[in-house]
């Protein structure tokens, strides 16, 4: 079973982001103030939020449509969230798609007819546009013009139209799956890294108070160091905890109930989950420590070679528990102790990153 209160691939993510994100803030009322709508309750990320109010400012003075943005980075780290600040700090409309969703060159035809003037277009997982489509996309994006082919055979004539200015923002899990062309049409690529837990601190706070949790300062930080350097789980995670404070406790969250509540939920002391586990269980136990290659490890823990990748392998590369080497996943020391098994000695060398220093 898979356990979607700590998986971090929820569907806003991973499948339609148009129609999920508002079907999940529908149903759930309480998380509706949770996602931030300014830059400045916009927690951490602190250069890329000086870049962005640069660029946004700019475009405002000059009243035109600001440059094209790419945000890239893990799931759960606010690029949906940022579309929307972009949109709201230019005051203008946000049109939500996503790379999968726009499956014929006419889908993207009819986003684009549909912007206003100046407002903001926010391709989700844009790495997934087919070729033909993104082939559209680029004069769009460029000279603000639409190619549309009319008719069949040798009566065909492609006729031009004229659209508004409008602001592209991308976002991606992946880089390096953006082509090269795409990738130049945008005047600001801005990765998202892992929140420091002092920002996770302060994300749970602010969330705590929006949906009245009765949360202490120690609670808010176990919860925040627990939260695999993501808000989107610092925010799952709280919920959950305001569950048990509430069931099993008298609905105060301070350290203790935090703890006891995050274990309940099988979130372990560095934040991991069952997957995360199961991942390096795999590697350590079946595999003597590695390396392995990626798709082996996927299938020996049957998630898809794209979720392990994209959603799981960051942190825990980003924790120091694996490594990517030219010869596949590795566990590193750190990944032996925290399952609290001793590494047979092939697998001593084999987790020593000085023999991969290129
Ligand atoms: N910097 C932040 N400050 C406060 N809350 C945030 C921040 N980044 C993300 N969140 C919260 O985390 C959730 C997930 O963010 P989202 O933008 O959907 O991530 P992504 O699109 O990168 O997967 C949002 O609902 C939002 O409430
Ligand atoms: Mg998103």
């Amino acid at each position: 079973m898979r356990d979607e209160l700590i998986d971090p691939a929820i569907p806003d993510d991973h499948e339609r982001a148009v129609d999920v994100d508002a079907q999940a803030i529908a149903e759930r009322p309480d998380i509706v103030g949770i996602r931030p709508t300014s830059l400045d309750e916009f927690v951490g990320q602190g250069e890329l939020k000086r870049r962005l109010r640069i660029m946004l400012e700019a475009a405002k003075k000059r009243e035109q449509a600001s440059d094209h943005l790419l945000f890239a980075g893990p799931p759960g780290l606010g690029k949906t969230t940022l579309a929307g600040i972009v949109a709201h700090e230019l005051g203008v409309q946000l049109h939500v798609t996503s790379g999968p969703t726009l499956e014929r060159a006419g889908d993207l035809a009819a986003m684009l007819t549909n912007l206003g003037e100046g407002d903001v277009l926010f391709i989700d997982e844009i790495h997934r546009l087919s070729r033909t489509v993104e082939e559209v996309l680029y004069p769009a994006v460029e000279d603000f013009q639409l190619d549309i082919m009319l008719g069949k055979g040798p009566a065909a004539r492609s006729i031009r139209l004229d659209l508004p200015r409008f602001t592209l923002v991308g976002a991606t899990t992946r880089t390096g799956l953006i082509t090269g062309p795409l990738r130049d049409r945008f005047g600001l690529v801005a990765r998202l890294d892992f929140y420091e837990v002092d920002d996770l601190e302060a994300i749970v706070v602010r969330a705590a108070e929006i949906i009245a949790a009765d949360i202490d300062g120690a609670g808010a930080h176990e919860i925040a160091r627990r939260s695999r350097g993501t808000p989107r789980i610092a925010n799952r995670l709280l919920r959950r905890v305001r569950d048990f404070a509430e069931v099993e406790g008298d609905g105060v969250i301070d350290a203790t109930v935090a703890s006891d509540g995050l274990a309940a939920f099988g979130i372990d002391e560095l934040g991991l989950d069952k997957v995360d586990r199961a991942i390096l269980l795999a590697l350590c136990d079946r595999f003597g420590g590695g390396p392995v290659g990626l798709s082996t490890l996927a299938i020996a823990v049957s998630e898809p070679t794209e979720t392990v990748e994209d959603v799981y392998e960051p942190f825990l590369i980003q924790q120091g528990l694996l490594m990517r080497t030219p010869r596949g996943r590795v566990a590193t020391m750190a990944a032996w102790q925290h399952l609290g098994v001793a590494p047979p000695p092939a697998a001593q060398a084999a987790a020593d990153p000085s023999l991969f220093d290129d």
